[in-house]
């Protein structure tokens, strides 16, 4: 007789055509994610290691409980953190947030100066998008005695991803790209040897869940700063430029928006104006 150890180990068989195409299909009318044939092991991977923690063996039960009620939604947010990729990193793309810099420093060196400035990591994942930003406007703020206030908005669609960010609690290893300078003044070492966001960075952050196929719903408008990378990949091309002209909407007049270099090719907006450095994919909007 198999002890249960041994079954669990078994693997389960490779989902069918039409099997891929039901998970595939609610993956992206749900996310905007698309999984392609490349993909496929991917998803059945993610899957399979999940049904086995549930004890189901065929992926027709599993669509069925993910689709179901109320209960399904609470399965449906544990699944989706698995299929997400979330790789990130704090100042991911030097030269986006080089861009970001010189923005903000003409911005507070106009006369007269703003009296607030307002950002947004669409795509946060753990939060290092977001963290660098209010770096690097805490940065530039720096450089002005005028009392400006500002804050950072992130947003992602997954729960997990959103609670690690609000925690703000990083290894020391995936600070490479902040400065020690940086690291000493933005961040307290702990106990456990983790680096703690300080509180006086902390307050201009707000997290928040939001699925970016709802952008149509979501109440932010009037940022100056719109920071967009390594999100649009995974969605379809017009997909990609409903949610990017829904994003140009929020943007304040002379606000900046910046993209994943490579994510949109020629995708144009009346509205903007391309930033002129080729390292970059970023635009100002015109007014
Ligand atoms: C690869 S990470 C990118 C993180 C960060 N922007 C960066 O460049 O390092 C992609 C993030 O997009 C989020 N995401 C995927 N689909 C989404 C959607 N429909 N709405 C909002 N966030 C989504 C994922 O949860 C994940 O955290």
């Amino acid at each position: 007789m198999q002890s249960g150890n041994a079954w669990a180990l078994q693997p389960l068989a490779d989902m069918t055509t039409d099997e891929f195409n039901d998970w595939r299909k609610l993956l992206e009318a749900r996310s905007g994610m698309v999984v392609s044939e490349q993909r496929r092991s991917f998803l059945q991977v993610n899957l399979t290691a999940r049904m086995r923690e549930l004890g189901i063996t065929d992926y027709g039960s599993y669509y069925q409980q993910v689709i179901a009620g109320p209960s399904g939604a609470v399965e449906w947010v544990v699944l989706l953190d698995r299929l997400t990729v979330q790789e990130t990193q704090f100042f991911r793309h030097a030269p986006s947030f080089a861009v970001v810099t010189e923005f903000l420093t003409e911005k507070i060196h106009t006369q007269p100066a703003p009296a607030s400035i307002a950002l947004w990591s669409v795509g946060c994942a753990s939060g290092e998008e977001a963290w660098s930003l209010a770096i690097s406007t805490s940065e530039a703020l720096r450089t002005t005695s005028q009392k400006i206030e500002f804050g950072v908005t992130a947003t992602d669609i997954s729960h997990n991803a959103l609670r690690q960010a609000r925690q703000a609690k990083y290894d020391l290893r995936r600070m490479d790209n902040v400065p020690t300078e940086w690291v000493q003044h933005y961040f307290t070492q702990q106990a456990d040897g983790k680096y703690q966001v300080v509180n006086s960075l902390a307050k201009h952050l707000c997290f928040a869940r939001l699925n970016m196929l709802d952008l149509a719903q979501a109440p932010i408008s009037g940022m100056d700063i719109i920071f967009c990378q390594n999100v649009l990949i995974y969605f379809r091309r017009w997909q990609r430029r409903e949610i990017l002209n829904r994003l140009v909407a929020r943007l304040a007049p002379g606000g900046l928006l910046v993209i994943g270099v490579g994510e949109v090719a020629g995708w144009q907006h009346p509205d903007l104006e391309p930033v002129a450095d080729e390292r970059v994919l970023a635009f100002t909007r015109k007014g």
